[in-house]
């Protein structure tokens, strides 16, 4: 049997897992000596070279593949595909001298590999996001030495990576040699006293071999220990501490000097944060503080390189993440690049840190919990766990370790605890697996877990809709709280009610957080488009459902994004009862370094301005007094608080009043509106899904069935009486008997021709909702820009606008768009007053009547978008279309969710609307 084969082989000659940290010699040099760069490479018969860390399909061998839960090979554990496509990894490298001891260390693998130096074998090891370490001192020769890695494709223990993600393999992650360690490991347990105001570092080091003295310095303290021995232990306070937390990321540094025989051999210099993390009362706490988890998954992911990515793409990811409101990060679905831990204590985030685990594929066979319960598995599952804990166990930023997803919940997660909780007491233990098992077991509802979670400290869930949140929020069942590790889900275009939900989390302490799914399309760059699924020739995969992050994965935001940044915003402003109020929902900062800027806009044009400043303590409210001057016309209030010059949080009020009239004559015939119905959207991909766990089904089913998409126009009549021209329509649905009765009366005014938009619906066999109601006219391409007075600059939708501002706007028509890679719907803009389109010699000018528009414009047809699955079939029309809504149906989260709220569904029924169109000459 092969080892990649063997379920009793977790490793061959692999080191005791430990702390990530880099030493350096008495000089302060590297001891570290990398092995990235190019290496020869053999796959398949394929000969050539490849560079070091990356994946073997992003350098064009072997393809990537992409599955969700389903394995992409037969489940029939243990066993594994015969044919195991392989990657054989040569190069060489010099040894000038030979010391003690030569650890050769990869930070990620994918999957198992054996390495051997110089034809021997030195090791084994398998855990594709984790560390293997490999003492190859008795291998090496002075001079050059070879050094090949044999990585298989597959092994045993792919049963148990399984996340929803792309498989892709070979050394991803860093290989590098450290020469001559003596430190083994380190383990700093930094948190503070009772008190929460003075620090205790609880400091453990573990030696290769005996050591003389050790120096520590911590933050300019000096102190000098005789150690004599491979161990040492010791507790210091530190009084008055500065105290690490998200919003402040207050990290100590640290040196550790090491003596032999009276001279200095190693030196490690390293951060460290104090804080405290309990369960108390019910809730997490940090530092004795309630806080809220606003969070994000995220994948280690980039566009070109895959699951490489460099320090630069964290430090992309970070500072976007914090600009957004976002203070915590799921590392899922594995331990991530260690460095990415250290960026995290800085930039000030919580980490739920998630084992490598994921059986989700066992579903497909109704064997969730076999492998979990299976005896022959567990120190499979221990490992994983183990090598987690250590390598990670010194970043103040973790906050929970998480037993991985999606795999069901049996004995082998709660070894895993044991070992977590046995190890390192100062942390929460998450694992969504049990209280799905919980809820589950609800015969009223599996939506909600009657008790609490015993292995994990926090319950924990996913995706559970706003009415079962709220039903949680009130309950008294559950003395933990209540996390959502994953929640709105944000395929395409959407999600919807991210504003809902967080108003639903911030109304019941209970309900401590949750985490969006999740931060970045998985769109893979190749030949100048984004693939997904679809694309790479495999028969069973899960097409683009790996594209769904609130970032292109180019990292230019979505326009979800804001609406989270929105609903996180960390300073409320609020109005009751005509009364102002600030709500500081940070949980550790007060507000006295915010600036709030107060304006009064008129179409766009500031009247009013004005800044103040308040101090309000974290978790406080204050009612404040606003004055400002206005005119008569409606106006914007809008305070925009900025934080370090940067707007953390917004309020809007529409200062009641009339809106401006435009001045120019009208120069439009009335002959010359050319307008037709429309009701049909191309679908999003939350139209197109539906997950029955969460109560949805694809309303594009129900609007397919009722063939909302097949209108055909069975009567027309034009006609015009004076400074009035009449057209009626009537539409029906292909094979069925609906269809709407419609009646623009289009009537020259002073002002421009008013349009009023009558629709009645007929017949048995209607839907319950449609896409869309408005109409649409044909226009020149000439029109290049476009400018409106409405939401923006973003698109929105009913149900996702609470983030975009009322404001003037003006884009080139080819930017209405948003380039979603799976081509749907997109570029609504709501809450529109005006619209113009300009072109050198024109300008369409569009106002509302009694309520505002939606508006979208267009170089594709609906049917070309609902067709092409890639961006690059799209082939823009030789015009454009302007579509004038009444009203869409809300976004939602149905791909993995539930369904579009009631309130923000478009139901079939009578409408009316009315706008007002000019030629401006
Ligand atoms: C969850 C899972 C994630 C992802 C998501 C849907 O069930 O944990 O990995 O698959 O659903 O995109
Ligand atoms: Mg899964």
């Amino acid at each position: 049997m092969h080892d990649y084969e063997n379920l009793d082989i977790l490793g061959k000659n692999v080191l005791l897992p430990r702390a990530y940290f880099l030493p350096q010699d008495a000089g302060g040099g590297k001891k570290t000596t990398s092995l990235n760069g190019i290496w020869d490479f053999e796959f398949e018969g394929q000969k050539g070279t490849i560079p070091v860390p990356a994946c073997w399909q992003c350098c064009g061998y072997g393809t990537p593949w992409y599955t969700n839960f389903q394995y992409p090979f037969p489940c029939v554990p243990p066993l594994i595909p015969q044919d195991n496509p392989t990657g054989v990894y040569t190069r060489t490298f010099t040894m000038h001298t030979i010391s003690k001891r030569e650890v050769l260390v990869f930070l990620g693998v994918d999957s198992s590999f054996h390495v051997y130096i110089n034809g021997q074998l030195a090791g084994y090891s398998q855990g594709s996001r984790e560390t293997s370490e490999f003492d190859i001192t008795a291998y090496l020769v002075q001079g050059e030495n070879t050094i090949t890695v044999v990585v298989y494709k597959w092994n045993v223990f792919s049963y148990l990576e399984d996340q929803d993600m792309w498989w892709l393999n070979g050394i991803y992650r860093d290989v590098f040699i450290i020469s001559n360690p003596v430190t083994q490991d380190i383990f700093v347990h930094a948190t503070l006293d009772d008190t929460y105001q003075h620090g205790i570092l609880e400091l453990e080091l573990h030696f290769f071999e005996p050591v003389d003295t050790v120096h520590f310095s911590l933050d300019n303290k000096k102190y000098e220990w005789h150690v004599q021995s491979d161990f040492f232990k010791t507790t210091l306070q530190i009084q008055h501490v500065r105290k690490w937390t998200a919003e402040t990321p207050e990290l100590y540094s640290y040196r550790l000097e090491v003596f032999q025989n009276g001279e200095l051999t190693e030196i490690i210099e390293e951060k460290t944060g104090f804080r405290r993390i309990e369960l108390k009362d019910g809730f997490v706490h940090i530092n004795g503080r309630y806080v809220t988890f606003k969070g994000v998954n995220r994948h280690e992911f980039n566009q070109s390189t895959g699951r490489t990515v460099s320090i630069e793409d964290m430090h992309q990811d970070l500072r976007i993440l914090k600009a957004n409101n976002i203070n915590a990060i799921r590392t899922s679905h594995y331990p991530n690049h260690p460095e990415f831990y250290a960026l995290c204590d800085e930039y000030g985030f919580y980490v739920i840190d998630e084992a490598d685990l994921e059986t989700h594929g066992l579903d497909l066979i109704q064997a969730r919990n076999s492998l979990n319960n299976d005896k022959n598995w567990s120190a499979a599952f221990v490992n994983r766990m183990q090598r987690m804990v250590e390598r990670d166990k010194n970043r103040p930023c973790i906050i929970f370790w998480s037993l991985g997803n999606e795999s069901g919940f049996g004995e082998n997660h709660k070894l895993m605890a044991t070992y977590a909780k046995h190890r390192d007491s100062s942390r929460l233990i998450h694992y969504e697996g049990e209280t799905r098992e919980i809820a589950e077991a609800n015969p009223d509802n599996p939506l909600i877990p009657l008790h609490d979670c015993t292995t994990a400290d926090i319950n924990s869930a996913m995706y559970t809709p706003l009415k079962e949140l709220e039903l949680i929020g009130q309950s008294s069942q559950l003395a933990k709280p209540y996390l959502l590790c994953e929640h709105l889900h944000s395929m395409g275009n959407g999600p919807g009610a991210i504003k809902d939900v967080w108003d639903v989390m911030y109304t019941y302490p209970k309900l401590q957080g949750g985490f969006i799914w999740e931060w970045c399309d998985h769109g893979l760059l190749k030949d100048g488009a984004y693939r997904y699924g679809d694309d790479f020739g495999q028969k069973v995969h899960d097409s683009n459902f790996v594209v769904d992050g609130v970032m292109f994965p180019d990292r230019t935001p979505s326009p979800a994004l804001s609406e989270y940044k929105k609903a996180l915003e960390p300073v409320f402003i609020y109005k009751k009862d005509g009364a102002y109020y600030i709500e500081n929902r940070f949980d550790f900062l007060s507000t006295k370094d915010i600036n709030f800027e107060l304006s009064v806009y008129d179409e766009g044009k500031s009247v009013f301005s004005q800044t103040f400043s308040e101090d309000i303590p974290p978790h406080q409210t204050r009612k404040i007094i606003l004055e400002y001057i206005r005119n008569e016309y409606e106006n914007i209030l809008e305070i925009s608080v900025k934080k370090a010059g940067a707007e953390i949080a917004f309020y809007q009020e529409v200062l009641d009043g009339k809106l401006r009239k435009d001045e120019h004559p009208n120069s439009l015939a009335l002959d010359a509106i050319n307008m037709s119905f429309s009701i049909w959207r191309a679908p999003t991909d939350n139209d197109r899904l539906g997950l029955k766990e969460y109560g949805a089904t694809a309303v594009l089913d129900s609007w397919k069935k009722a063939r909302v998409d097949t209108m055909q126009r069975l009567r027309y009549s034009d006609t015009t009486e004076g400074s009035i021209r009449i057209v009626t329509e009537k539409y029906a649905a292909v094979s069925l008997d609906w269809g709407y009765d419609l009646n623009y009366t289009m009537e020259m005014t002073d002002e421009g021709i008013a349009v009023q938009v009558t629709g009645k619906v007929f017949g048995s066999t209607k839907p319950e909702t449609l896409p869309r109601f408005g109409i649409k006219m044909k226009l020149d391409t000439s029109f290049s820009t476009v400018r409106w007075y409405g939401l923006g600059a973003e698109e929105s939708y009913c149900d996702s606008c609470s983030g975009k501002k009322l404001g003037v706007y003006e884009l080139p028509v080819k930017q209405m768009e948003t380039p979603y890679i799976y081509p749907q719907e997109s570029g609504n803009r709501s809450a529109v007053r005006w619209l113009e389109l300009h072109s050198a010699a024109k300008t369409l000018r569009i106002e509302q009547q009694d309520k505002p528009l939606n508006f979208s414009v267009s170089c594709y047809d609906v049917a070309a978008i609902e067709q092409a699955k890639h961006r690059e079939e799209l082939l823009p029309n030789d015009y454009l279309t302007l579509y004038i809504d009444y009203a869409q149906y809300g976004l939602g989260t149905a791909s993995c969710g539930e369904a579009v709220l009631e309130k923000y569904q478009l139901k079939c029924e009578d409408f009316s609307f009315g706008f007002v169109m000019k030629s401006l000459s």
